[in-house]
């Protein structure tokens, strides 16, 4: 089986990951936070190294400024229902996953909230100039993908991070499709709030993700949950401390556990290094690709300004036939239909044929895996 799903979440885990989350599960057990045994004493270890090594990954200069979530979707909620209040004005785009707009939608129904889009060029890609022109004086928040789970669209977000620098907005930045796979610097002026899945390129356990808050910025964000923290606990009321003020009841341990190993992998094989494998593994796919005319594909010719992320469409095939075939034929995994992101399938016209062909590499591809792809693309664009 060739797995080429890792934008849904990463496959195989390096087998780090699941030993460690089969020793916790069979020799620990315990709740974080929760007892003094030596178990959990060691539980606790692990996880604040967890904070530690996602702290160093991101680029975040303090273990406290890293926040456990249950997925990217989880991140994303906590920073839209905990920050925007009715009357304030969002700058975001068609490109955004269902994760960022359902609930940006979901204010704007019920909150007085308002909303611009702005537009994404055929490869995916925003123009900052056009976020500035989107910024009025009411405008609470920026919230912006750092990449496209549809073309693999790397945005210039160091400038959209100057804009909201020079405009005092806030700037919420959507790293479900970066974390783990190019180095991030979260600690940079204008970046408040990083959400990140902790299952897909940090190569984490599903059930996993991270919010990152920049120092200062937890006063202005809401807690949307209130509970047990293993803290504090005389006070019936939420501690405003870091990270407890966000992470109310017990954590997902054997998660984190797994998360922790996948950082620890991710460190020392170095992100720069996966970085370059993706692009090289990523190049020989396009250029092979381009080279099946019944195929369109919808990506810039520079690999430095995409992650390991591909859409194609076919002219033979719908986009659920085709990779239906690469599945039963095969045995390669893809991902067909909208991706959860229907508006840059809006924008690139495939909305109505019922999306692209999503393929996505990851540490685990091989240029073998490539070539075999690219044969059975051609034996069924031969008909
Ligand atoms: C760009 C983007 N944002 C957010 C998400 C949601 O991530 P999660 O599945 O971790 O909630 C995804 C998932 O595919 C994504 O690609």
């Amino acid at each position: 089986m060739i797995y080429l799903d890792n934008a849904a979440t990463s496959f195989p885990k390096p087998e780090c990951v699941y030993d460690a989350v089969d020793l916790y599960n069979r020799q620990n057990g315990r709740a974080v936070g929760r007892g003094t045994s030596d178990a959990g004493q060691q539980l606790q270890q692990i996880v604040n190294r967890c904070r530690f090594r996602a702290a160093q990954v991101l680029g975040a200069s303090a273990n406290e400024e890293i926040v456990f979530t249950l997925n990217c979707t989880d991140s994303l909620n906590m920073i839209i229902h905990g920050l925007l209040k009715p009357g304030d004005h969002v700058v975001t785009s068609v490109a955004e996953h269902n994760s960022v707009l359902r609930p940006l939608r979901h204010l704007e129904a019920n909150r007085n909230l308002t909303l611009t889009l702005i537009d994404v060029d055929d490869a995916g890609f925003i123009d900052a100039a056009d976020v500035e022109k989107a910024i009025r004086p009411e405008t609470k928040l920026l919230m912006l993908q750092h990449a496209s789970n549809v073309t693999g669209a790397i945005q210039p977000i160091e400038d959209v991070a100057a804009l909201a620098e020079k405009h005092s907005v806030l700037l919420a930045v959507d790293a479900a499709q970066t974390a783990g796979h190019i180095p991030l610097n979260v600690d940079q002026p204008g970046v408040d709030f990083v959400a990140c899945s902790g299952h897909k390129g940090l190569m984490g356990p599903l059930g996993t993700g991270l919010l990152y808050v920049s120092p200062g910025k937890e006063k202005e964000l809401l807690p949307t949950r209130q509970g047990g923290t293993g803290s504090k606990s005389e006070s019936d009321t939420q501690p405003e401390s870091m990270p407890d003020r966000f992470e109310a009841g017990n954590h997902n341990s054997p998660g984190i556990v797994g998360l922790d190993s996948a950082l620890g992998y991710l460190l020392d094989h170095g992100i720069d290094q996966l970085r370059q494998h993706e692009i090289a593994i990523t190049e020989r796919l396009c250029d092979q690709l381009r080279s099946i005319p019944s195929l369109t594909l919808y990506s810039s010719d520079d690999r430095k300004r995409h992650t390991g992320v591909v859409s194609l469409t076919s002219e033979l095939y719908t986009s659920d036939e085709l990779s239906l075939l690469l599945s039963q034929h095969f045995g390669i995994d893809t991902r067909s239909g909208l991706h959860c992101a229907p508006g840059i399938h809006r924008r690139l016209g495939t909305i109505e044929r019922q999306g692209t062909v999503r393929l996505s590499v990851g540490f685990q591809t091989t240029q073998d895996d490539i070539d075999a792809v690219i044969d059975a693309l051609q034996q069924v664009s031969a008909g």
